[in-house]
């Protein structure tokens, strides 16, 4: 059986893959295939470990013979999910194993940013150390305060553990549904959409994107936050609108930004919200800590091998496949 994957992978995974005899084919080169390279290279393969590609309905009709696809991430937003149910094909993904590396750089983006951390680090490289005041390059402290949660699951609740571990800060969240442990652990409580807005000195997004998230953080969101409040984003960059976010901190309406996904990926090197004093920008390394992505690869090979035996994935997005 035959596995396609177009981006070197780390070794724990393609062990497992080899060891279960099947052909590897990895794409070795530094750039991304075009949409018909991967229809392409897809043509005679039994399965598909993804990693970043658009998997959209042109993709999965042509390639309707693959009986697996495992994505190398938790998010699946980049695939046509509906169409692959209506085609029988599995989708896996990885979730769990990334929740506390995310959660590291969530909290990471809030303290750099709430002590100016990167750019103070790009004014030193600039020659412009400059003069000591005690009332200049101050930023703000984390104690006590409150933080808000978009999205209260894995990795929401682990950046609640390491708010509420380091600096007592208060949690409240915003879910469809209660996250009766995190209440039980954190203390968190569940508030409207609203007062979280309204409430959070810093509010931290751990969402999945769909419909229904994106473009939720606008100008009219960030004009209702505190303007002391910190906006962190390391779910997906098109939850927030990225000109909105760019006024809101021209205009003082909110004080800082920390940013693990950007939209468009890559954000282009001359965006304004770079040379921001009160935003950290990180190019989508959440999850990139040699453990994590090794237990990624896993989840994923594990996936691919499970489908191809015909077997039901470990780590299934669509269980619709397997009804009759
Ligand atoms: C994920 O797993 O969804 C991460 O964001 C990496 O894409």
């Amino acid at each position: 059986m035959k596995v396609f994957i177009p981006r070197i992978i780390p070794e724990a995974g393609m062990k497992l893959l080899r060891e279960a005899g099947l052909e590897v084919t990895v794409w070795t080169e530094k750039r991304a295939l075009s949409k018909q390279e991967l229809i392409d290279h897809c043509m005679d393969q039994d399965a598909l470990l993804s990693v970043s590609s658009r998997i959209d309905a042109t993709f999965l009709n042509t390639c309707r013979h693959l009986k697996v696809i495992a994505l190398h991430s938790v998010g699946y937003d980049n695939v046509d999910v509906e169409e692959a149910t209506k085609l029988k094909i599995p989708v896996g993904n990885t979730p769990g194993v990334l929740s506390a590396a995310t959660a590291d750089t969530a909290f990471l983006l809030m303290l750099a940013t709430s002590r100016k951390a990167f750019y103070m680090h790009k004014q030193i490289q600039k020659g412009k150390w400059g003069f000591f005041e005690p009332t200049a390059n101050l930023g703000i402290e984390l104690y006590g305060k409150t933080l808000g949660v978009y999205g209260l699951g894995k990795i929401g609740t682990e950046m609640a553990r390491r708010c509420k571990g380091a600096y007592h800060m208060d949690i409240i969240y915003h879910n469809r549904h209660h996250n009766q442990e995190a209440e039980k652990e954190l203390g968190a409580v569940k508030v409207s959409f609203d007062e979280l807005v309204k409430n959070s000195d810093v509010l931290t997004v751990h969402t999945a994107l769909t419909p229904k998230t994106k473009g939720v953080f606008d100008y009219h969101i960030f004009s209702r936050m505190k303007p002391e409040a910190i906006f962190i984003n390391t779910a997906r960059g098109a939850i927030h609108n990225e000109e909105d976010l760019k006024r809101a901190l021209e205009e003082g309406l909110i004080w800082g930004a920390g940013l693990d996904v950007t939209n468009p990926e890559p954000m282009h090197a001359d965006n304004p919200l770079l040379d921001m004093p009160n935003v950290s920008v990180l190019p989508h390394i959440g999850s990139a800590t040699v453990q994590t992505r090794d237990a990624m690869a896993v989840l994923a090979a594990k996936n691919i091998i499970a489908g191809l035996k015909g077997q039901r994935l470990p780590n299934i997005v669509n269980p619709e496949v397997y009804e009759n």
